[in-house]
């Protein structure tokens, strides 16, 4: 098992990717918050079949965070995080600091309409801008030739890629299944704050989306289709809701009945938000 180097300045990261262009070697980056779970190793796992050397970056982005979110108590825990790139055999950890990120005078924002509207934005309005001005910051950092993010972040996936083809970013965006518990759980480093009763609760999530999924295929529209999973939801124990919403798989406008496109779902326990997203299959 090889440690992966770790570098905290964009200078030192440029280096080693030069060398290994030089070298003649493909590479893939793993944009991360840290707090790595299964769902992160499984991107790992993918960037390692895609490229020959992984970065994998590990920064709790603040600009992404709303003043009333979890940035303070958001998990940190880099000793372990980099035991565990360590057996996933990540070649090399990325932790800049707030201030290798974001210098004094710091000015840029990146907006992406098109899929941020709606959804998450509804809730979070400045989130997508501080995604993607950090993600295309990494991008530019690392220049890999792909990069790996999870489709459980599925609205994410879609304005990282809007994002890179808007620029002309040459790089492969690659989207990776989400990774669950075998309740059916999606893996998110913020299942830490929830209790044995929210667990339990949360776990009913995902079967709740799914069970609406099929009801689309088989016809039901989706006001009465997303109606009825947040009325399971709310039985199940969530205490709010913010969105079940069904949408075009690709650009997030709006979807067609019998087509094929993805239910996505963000809902709250306690004071733990948790979002989800599953296939509508095409019938
Ligand atoms: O999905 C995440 O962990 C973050 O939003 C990302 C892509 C690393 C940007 O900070």
């Amino acid at each position: 098992m090889t440690k992966p180097l770790v570098v905290d300045t964009v200078a030192a990261l440029r280096a080693q990717v030069q060398e290994w262009r030089r070298q003649g070697l493909r590479i893939a980056l793993v944009p991360t918050m840290g707090a790595l779970h299964d769902g992160h190793i499984s991107l790992v796992d993918i960037a390692r079949e895609r490229a020959d050397r992984c970065v994998v970056s590990i920064f709790v982005n603040p600009t992404q965070f709303a003043p009333s979110e979890d940035l303070d108590k958001y998990p940190r825990q880099l000793a372990l995080d980099l035991e565990r790139l360590a057996q996933a055999g990540a070649d090399l950890a990325f932790t800049p600091t707030a201030g290798e990120m974001y210098p004094a005078g710091f000015a840029m924002k990146i907006t992406v309409d098109g899929p941020s509207s709606g959804l998450e934005t509804d809730f979070r309005p400045t989130f997508f801008q501080g995604v993607a001005t950090v993600v295309a910051k990494l991008l530019l950092q690392t220049t890999p030739d792909v990069a790996v993010f999870g489709e459980k972040d599925y609205q994410q996936l879609c304005v990282v890629r809007r994002l890179c083809r808007d620029l002309d970013l040459p790089v492969d965006i690659i989207g990776a299944p989400t990774v669950r518990d075998a309740h059916g759980l999606a893996m998110s480093s913020r299942n830490a704050y929830l209790g044995a009763t929210e667990l339990d609760i949360a776990r009913q999530l995902n079967t709740i989306l799914r069970d609406a999924a099929r009801a689309l295929v088989a016809g039901a529209d989706a006001p009465s289709a997303t109606a009825t999973a947040c009325e399971a939801l709310t039985r199940a124990g969530f205490a709010k809701i913010d969105y079940v919403e069904a949408r075009e798989s690709g650009t997030l406008g709006p979807w067609q009945r019998g087509r094929g496109g993805r239910l996505l779902a963000a809902a709250w326990l306690g004071s733990t938000r948790l979002i989800d997203n599953v296939e509508i299959p095409a019938p």
